[in-house]
């Protein structure tokens, strides 16, 4: 099975990638979905020589970009990016409202995404959900210092545990940004909009992995092919 939720990702993201033309900036998404993506950009730079640039939203996007022969760039050169395409951890039916972060990337996934003047998602169908929260946590960036009065603020906006993230190896998870994740479990969320205000307005919250009124769409690969979603 997870071959083929694979193989699914990766036609959502070839979909996406030919969206891509000569001289556009990209906006080039973090996780196991975006990754396709990148490869399959750097295949088209490659065989078509196509003249793009990207600017990533992680260390590990950066270094795999770098490594296919795509020029990055960044937001004083292209303050605004024709495209940006990314995965999700789910996608809200109707809305099209995201839980994104479970990389640890959300921070610059927002960031890109704000700048772009399409913002691409890519997932497959396993990541649809009719409310959100129904599976994933909502990851949310804090300070390292003054976590603990973040994670008991988070705890009266409903949720129902607030855990640092830890890596495989047991030590705490440092985002590119030199911050904290909290991962933010909360027992289905009626309404984001309002969870949104509520998280943002903690201090020491540095944001927080609802995305909501961003994507331009989402494509979603499943077993019948690809379905293209609007807001
Ligand atoms: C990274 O921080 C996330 O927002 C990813 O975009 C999200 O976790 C999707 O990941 P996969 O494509 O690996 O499912």
């Amino acid at each position: 099975i997870r071959d083929r939720v694979a193989q699914l990702k990766e036609e959502a993201a070839r979909q996406a990638v030919t969206y891509v033309e000569d001289g556009m900036a990209i906006g080039l998404g973090t996780g196991s979905t975006a990754r396709f993506m990148i490869d399959a950009l750097g295949e088209r730079v490659r065989t078509e020589g196509l003249r793009v640039c990207g600017i990533p939203t992680s260390e590990a996007s950066a270094e795999q970009a770098r490594r296919l022969g795509i020029p990055l760039t960044d937001f004083v050169n292209h303050p605004i990016l024709d495209i940006a395409i990314d995965g999700a951890d789910e996608v809200l039916r109707g809305s099209l409202g995201l839980v994104k972060g479970l990389g640890g990337a959300l921070l610059r996934e927002k960031i890109v995404a704000t700048a772009a003047k399409r913002f691409v998602v890519i997932v497959d169908q396993s990541k649809l959900v009719d409310k959100l929260g129904t599976h994933a946590p909502v990851p949310v960036e804090v300070t390292p210092w003054g976590w603990e009065r973040a994670a008991k603020w988070l705890g009266e906006t409903g949720a129902r545990a607030c855990k640092p993230r830890m890596t495989r190896d047991g030590s705490l998870f440092i985002t590119d940004n030199g911050n904290m994740i909290l991962d933010c479990h909360y027992p289905g969320i009626d309404n984001p909009d309002e969870l949104c205000q509520a998280i943002l307005a903690i201090t020491g919250v540095v944001d927080h992995g609802l995305f909501l009124g961003m994507a331009s769409e989402v494509l979603v690969a499943g077993l019948d092919g690809i379905e293209r979603l609007v807001p």
